[in-house]
């Protein structure tokens, strides 16, 4: 008796897809849990729009499905976004077309040869745009977010509970149960630990500063620098733990 395998040759991944095609997004979160990987990063090669992918691909599952589909050709990324639209991923032409390029070049069957390990050249960085790339997917370019599935960060006192409170959550992500401005949520804060010290500390900074927050700081709060990045990314957490966490500042 071998109870684990089935009788029946199983059809390969690409061809499953269509069964959970009619499921909605909220019902995928719940099926596709990011499980023992959330803690893992996917990092992705450099290149243009690369940001992109983040934004917008880990809504339902993590980059590892991305990772091991490296190598697939043109057309091949591009029936898979197809499909990924067919699931309910919403992509303007614009950002179809950027993240198609982006999987073509860099995960398609001739890419680059991998840049040479220099530290990337960034010019200055400006948290509105790390904003907008990476975060408005889920918590909206008003950061208002969607009621019950992605938290505001407007008007969000949570942004002052501890000074390195919010460099924590976007290191390690954050998963499980909270209330935040007296809904609930259940969702996954994925970890962006693939942006620079630089980038992390400047989101933060600007969040603190906009969308109405700055008038909810209770005491006067010193800027996170990337230094304070630097050392915290030494010390990671599970996704869980930053939520526990979370619990104790509250
Ligand atoms: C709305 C939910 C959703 C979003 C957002 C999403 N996907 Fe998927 N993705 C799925 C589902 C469902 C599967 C199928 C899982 C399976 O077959 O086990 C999948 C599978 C995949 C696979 C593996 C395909 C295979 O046949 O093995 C790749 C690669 C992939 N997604 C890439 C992407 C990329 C790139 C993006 C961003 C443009 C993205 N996904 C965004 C739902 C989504
Ligand atoms: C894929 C969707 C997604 C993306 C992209 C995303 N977030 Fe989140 N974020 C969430 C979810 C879901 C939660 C709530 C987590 C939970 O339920 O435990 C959250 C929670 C947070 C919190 C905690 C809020 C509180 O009140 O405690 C902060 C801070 C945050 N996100 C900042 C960011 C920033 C900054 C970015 C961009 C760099 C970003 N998020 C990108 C989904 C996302």
């Amino acid at each position: 008796m071998t109870p684990t395998s089935s009788p029946l040759p199983l059809p390969p991944t690409h061809h499953r897809t269509g069964a959970v095609a009619a499921l909605a997004l909220a019902t995928l979160m719940q099926i596709l849990p990011a499980g023992p990987a959330a803690a893992t990063e996917f990092n992705l090669p450099q290149g243009p729009n690369r940001a992109l992918i983040y934004a917008k691909c880990r809504t339902c599952h993590d980059l590892q499905y991305v990772v091991e589909s490296k190598g697939m050709n043109a057309s091949a990324w591009d029936g898979l976004i197809d499909d990924m639209e067919g699931f309910g991923v919403d992509l303007t032409p614009d950002e179809r077309k950027k993240i198609v390029t982006y999987l073509q070049t860099y995960m398609g069957d001739t890419p680059p040869p991998a840049p040479s390990a220099t530290p990337e050249v960034k010019t200055k960085v400006d948290g509105a745009s790390v904003f907008a790339e990476n975060c408005t997917a889920c918590h909206q370019e008003d950061a208002k977010g969607i009621p019950e599935t992605f938290p505001p960060l407007a008007h969000n006192s949570d942004l002052f509970l501890a000074r390195l409170f919010p460099v924590k959550v976007l290191l390690n992500g954050m998963t499980g149960a909270l209330r935040i401005k007296g809904a609930p949520y259940e969702g996954e804060m994925p970890s962006f630990s693939h942006l620079s010290d630089a980038e992390l500390a400047a989101v933060v900074n600007y969040l603190r500063q906009s969308f109405g927050n700055d008038a909810l700081a209770t005491k006067k709060m010193a800027a996170v620098t990337a230094d304070d990045v630097k050392k915290l990314r030494q010390s990671p957490m599970d996704p869980e733990k930053v939520l526990e966490y979370r619990a104790s500042l509250e």
